[in-house]
């Protein structure tokens, strides 16, 4: 093989490679939104409501904060979420044991995305 057709075939290797790696990431970040959506509906949308503003039975009772409006105590990052979620934060349970960490992970990220305000 000449230098010049050797060269064009590894370079065709490596395009097909980077984009089969793009694609594997998109996927895995949106399974990661929808276990984060699903999550989020399960455990957090009888406190926090769809929208976040916590305007249910539950979250009015428990005094649930306007997600998208309130500063969060512990950090907007979805690492310090997860971490909140985690230990629990005064009238919220805590996760740790009842979500796995990819659960917590997901959802943290989810709720992050969709109500934290812009810093
Ligand atoms: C039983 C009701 C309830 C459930 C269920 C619940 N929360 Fe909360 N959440 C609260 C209350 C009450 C607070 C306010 C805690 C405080 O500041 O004392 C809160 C606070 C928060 C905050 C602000 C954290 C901060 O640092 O100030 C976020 C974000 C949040 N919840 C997300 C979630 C997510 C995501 C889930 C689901 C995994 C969830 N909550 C489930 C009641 C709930």
């Amino acid at each position: 093989m000449s230098d010049q057709r050797l060269r064009k075939a590894v370079n065709a290797t490596l395009t097909t490679f980077l984009v089969a790696l793009l694609l594997a990431t998109l996927l895995a970040n949106t399974e990661e939104q929808k276990l984060g959506a699903q999550v989020y509906e399960k455990k957090c949308v009888m406190c926090h409501g769809q929208d976040g503003v916590g305007d249910t039975k539950a979250g009015k009772m428990m005094k649930a904060p306007d997600l998208t409006k309130s500063e969060w105590k512990n950090g907007t990052s979805s690492t310090e979420l997860a971490k909140t979620l985690r230990e629990g934060l005064g009238k919220m349970p805590k996760y740790e044991g009842k979500l796995s960490d990819e659960e917590l992970n997901a959802v943290a990220e989810y709720a992050v995305s969709k109500f934290a305000k812009e810093q």
